[in-house]
């Protein structure tokens, strides 16, 4: 790719830049979200909002993020600056939450590090849930009693670190190269996954759960805020990583036709999961006898307890196919947290012009240290009161703002205009229906309304002080910092 002259650094090639946004975008999300919430929301049906959501917001702001981080040649930050300097702050709000999921992302790598371990003993044995939660991460009763930390998951949480840490080192040149491995290796194990689900009994009564359509669904508007929610987290939208990426572009590359590479390629990887995973849960039903629908299970429980039991029913070569289930949660992840890391330090090191290794190095250390805090015995429960409240509120906000800042400040017809000039396949209105109108209005009904239901009812069964310490006040602890590092860096200007 040409330099254009700029000094930036570049990425190696297009493949590179592609490589390394579909590899963000697909992450544990595709395997233990999209299966499930494609199930509980109608099935086969479900592809109806989905793909109605993929063009509406998934590709439009696939689009919006690649040629806001492309023009600035800037992170979130430098990208909304370069709209309306007084915007910076939304910017680093991206950063921020980005920086908060990758502190317990990194954490679920860590289990399946030592799970990796476990599953050649398959250490386990007969009770996968007491394994996970008596043994592994031996729960205390709350989140009020954090308790000790957790030797082996810490071990993990070290080792994902460093390896962060060494894929960064070398900038995005090396980024380009590790994502060549990253992205397949993955999508191999999957595919040993599915001929292996799919050849066992049962396999098809789960494939049938997890396609049957239930037309009548499509009537909940919850069902298309599902699909709208799903394409955002899937997609790694809202999260100054695509931004971050774009800005290694030069100025004359294609946006419009690496947006769809991007978009495809992780929507085809969600539903092949799909394929391995209801086959495997098909399995369990046929072995244990219940009924599919009582096996289904999505998120943590999903891959450290219920694929775990799954495993050892297998009639031959259960460690095998746990190694090959645990290695791909890793490789799936290790991409996706490395480019979380890598949104928050490329406007880092271009606001404050400190050396890239500098700034990576110092998040991955304050990273491993927050992440001890999800390690204790207590953590779980702040993981999973974090991870609610950032990515039901953070990202939906940092996208409804992006549609409004582009939309109706800096108008959607003038950037399509930029993007047209450089892309393969040019854009047409529809593009600014999307962004001006589609998009921000499910968006804000959706913002408004979990809300609402969050105040209303507070998440889960913590007590409310826990919800508020680990939700509503750390929201307000990055929206401060956001604020303060937007009106710094207002005052620092464009690098
Ligand atoms: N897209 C990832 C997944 O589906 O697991 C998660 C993720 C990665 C979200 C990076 C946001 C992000 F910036």
């Amino acid at each position: 790719m040409a330099d254009q002259g700029s000094g930036r650094e570049r990425w190696g090639s297009r493949t590179g830049f592609v490589m390394a946004a579909v590899g963000s975008a697909i992450g544990l999300g595709n395997v233990w979200r999209f299966p499930y919430i494609c199930y509980q929301n109608g099935g086969g049906a479900f592809l109806i909002p989905f793909f109605f959501a993929l063009f509406t917001c998934g590709f439009p702001l696939l689009m919006l993020e690649f040629a806001m981080g492309k023009r600035a040649q800037g992170g979130a930050p430098q990208a909304f600056h370069a709209i309306r300097p007084f915007m910076a702050w939304a910017g680093w709000l991206a950063c921020l939450c980005a920086f908060v999921i990758v502190t317990y992302y990194c954490v679920i790598m860590a289990w399946s590090w030592d799970y990796v371990w476990y599953s050649i003993k398959m250490a386990w044995g007969t009770d996968a849930e007491g394994f996970f939660r008596e043994h592994v991460l031996n729960l205390t009763s709350g989140p009020g009693i954090l308790g000790v930390i957790q030797g082996p998951i810490v071990i993990g949480l070290i080792l994902t670190w460093i390896a962060i840490l060494a894929i960064l080192w070398k900038g995005i040149r090396s980024v380009g190269r590790v994502v060549l491995v990253t992205v397949p290796l993955p999508a191999l194990c999957l595919a040993v996954l599915a001929v292996r689900g799919l050849t066992l009994p049962g396999a098809v009564d789960g494939v049938t759960y997890y396609l049957q359509p239930d037309f009548v669904k499509l009537t909940d508007p919850r069902v298309w805020l599902a699909a709208y929610g799903q394409v955002l987290f899937s997609l790694s939208l809202g999260m100054a990583v695509l931004a971050a990426y774009a800005s290694y572009l030069p100025r004359d590359a294609d946006i419009s036709n690496n947006a769809f590479m991007t978009g495809f390629a992780n929507c085809g990887f969600s539903f092949f999961a799909g394929f391995a995973v209801f086959s495997a849960l098909g399995f369990l039903a046929y072995q244990t006898g219940v009924p599919v629908q009582d096996v289904v299970e999505s998120g943590p429980d999903l891959a450290f307890i219920t694929y775990p039991t799954i495993i050892s029913q297998l009639p031959f070569w259960a460690p095998f196919f746990g190694v090959v289930f645990f290695l791909m949660l890793l490789t799936l992840g290790i991409d996706s947290a490395f480019s979380l890391v890598e949104g928050f330090a490329t406007p880092l090191r271009d606001t404050f012009g400190t050396k890239h290794i500098k700034v990576v190095i110092w998040l991955c250390i304050i990273g491993l240290a927050i992440g001890i805090i999800y390690v204790t015995r207590g953590g779980f429960y702040w993981l999973d009161i974090v991870d609610h409240h950032v990515s039901d509120y953070g990202l939906v906000t940092i996208a409804l703002v992006e549609c409004i800042v582009v939309g109706w400040i800096f108008g959607a017809r003038r950037l399509r205009r930029e993007m047209n000039e450089t892309s393969e396949v040019k854009i047409g209105s529809w593009w600014d229906i999307c962004i001006m109108a589609i998009t921000p209005l499910v968006l804000g009904y959706f913002l408004i309304s979990s809300l609402i239901k969050g105040i209303i009812e507070p998440y889960g069964d913590y007590p409310a002080w826990a919800n508020w310490v680990g939700g509503w006040g750390m929201i307000i602890l990055v929206i401060a910092i956001s604020i303060f590092l937007g009106t710094k860096y207002h005052r620092k200007g464009v690098k």
